[in-house]
């Protein structure tokens, strides 16, 4: 059987996006069918359509990009009890190994995915798991981030960042976030509590005694933030590991991550998500067609929220 899917024969700039015909894949044991309805969009996407991603399974071309995803379960492989055909699911397929959600079909084993948020649309169930995984896991696991506690956001308005402040914020965490100034009024709805407009403030001026910082840039970013964290604090990165020589200096403690699939953690993420504590903005939705465009509008680090390609 054939499906449509984006297909990538080699790696390079978005143009190597190709929406064509491929195989629809079936379910194994242990895996459910998923008829994709909404496929999110991540920088991990573009970053690994680039090549040469050591953290990346080893890719095998033709390949389909994409992790997040939300559907319909269209099939269960041999042994699967958590879900029946007709429920609506959505999840990070198989990270870091290749999901290959930009297609209208994709499998999965029943451990990536969680029933879908009961009153999100797939849009809005495709945009989360991803960034908030990453999130949770930067903010709780690494972070230790506490009740009462001050943590800085950069790259607030982004995806993991609009995450990250949701959760602190539900965390009781005092949240300080980063971005430019169009962003101030969207990030104080959000929950953030001072907003440092970066192209205006250094940042590493006005603040101090912060107790976490969530750092989503790296390079001169990760270095500054040091100059912030109280000793004992903790800077946790997702984008290189932070300078042991500063650490030392500074008396902070670092952590750099790699978003693992939790079963666990995302049923608490879809609790949140029913719970009125966590959601999804959307920047833009596209055709799956368009995940060219999408990529592109990526590429321009301006995504507000989040970037979802609409399979149904
Ligand atoms: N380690 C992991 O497991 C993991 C997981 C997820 C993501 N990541 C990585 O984390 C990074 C961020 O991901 P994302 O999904 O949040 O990206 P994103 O949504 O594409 O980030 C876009 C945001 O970045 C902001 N921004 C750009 N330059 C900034 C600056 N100098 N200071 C503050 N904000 C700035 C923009 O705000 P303005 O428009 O206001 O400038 C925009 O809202 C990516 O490199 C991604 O690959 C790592």
């Amino acid at each position: 059987m054939r499906m449509k899917a984006v297909r990538m024969h080699g790696f390079g700039d978005a143009d190597v996006l190709v929406y064509e015909d491929a195989p629809r894949p079936e379910a194994s044991a242990g895996e459910v069918l998923v008829r994709v309805h909404a496929a999110g969009v991540n920088p991990a996407d573009w970053q690994s359509r680039w090549g040469g991603d050591e953290l990346l399974a080893p890719a095998t071309l033709p390949l389909i990009p994409g992790w997040d995803v939300s559907g319909v379960v269209e099939a269960v492989g041999e042994g699967v009890t958590a879900f029946k055909v007709g429920d609506a699911v959505y999840g990070m397929a198989r990270f870091p190994d290749w999901g290959s959600t930009y297609a209208e079909y994709v499998t999965c084993p029943t451990s990536d995915l969680s029933h879908k948020p009961r009153h999100f649309s797939h849009v809005e169930a495709a945009a989360i798991p991803l960034v908030a995984l990453t999130a949770w896991q930067a903010l709780f696991e690494a972070g230790d981030l506490q009740a009462g506690e001050t943590v800085l956001i950069h790259a607030a308005a982004g995806g993991v960042g609009h995450m990250a402040v949701q959760l602190a914020t539900w965390k009781g965490a005092r949240v300080i976030g980063t971005a430019s100034a169009r962003n101030t009024d969207y990030l104080k709805g959000i929950g953030v509590d001072e907003v440092i407009d970066y192209t205006t403030t250094r940042f590493d001026e006005v603040l101090r005694d912060v107790d976490v910082v969530l750092d989503t840039m790296g390079g001169d970013i990760a270095d500054r933030s040091f100059k912030v964290l109280r000793r004992g604090g903790r800077l946790v990165s997702i984008v290189a590991t932070p300078s042991a020589e500063l650490a030392v200096q500074y008396g902070v403690q670092t952590a750099d991550i790699l978003v693992h699939r939790d079963a666990d953690q995302l049923a608490e993420i879809t609790t949140l998500c029913e719970a009125e504590y966590l959601k999804a903005t959307i920047d833009s939705v596209y055709p799956l067609a368009q995940a060219t465009e999408a990529h592109r509008k990526g590429e321009t680090n301006r995504t507000r929220g989040k970037l979802v390609l609409k399979v149904v």
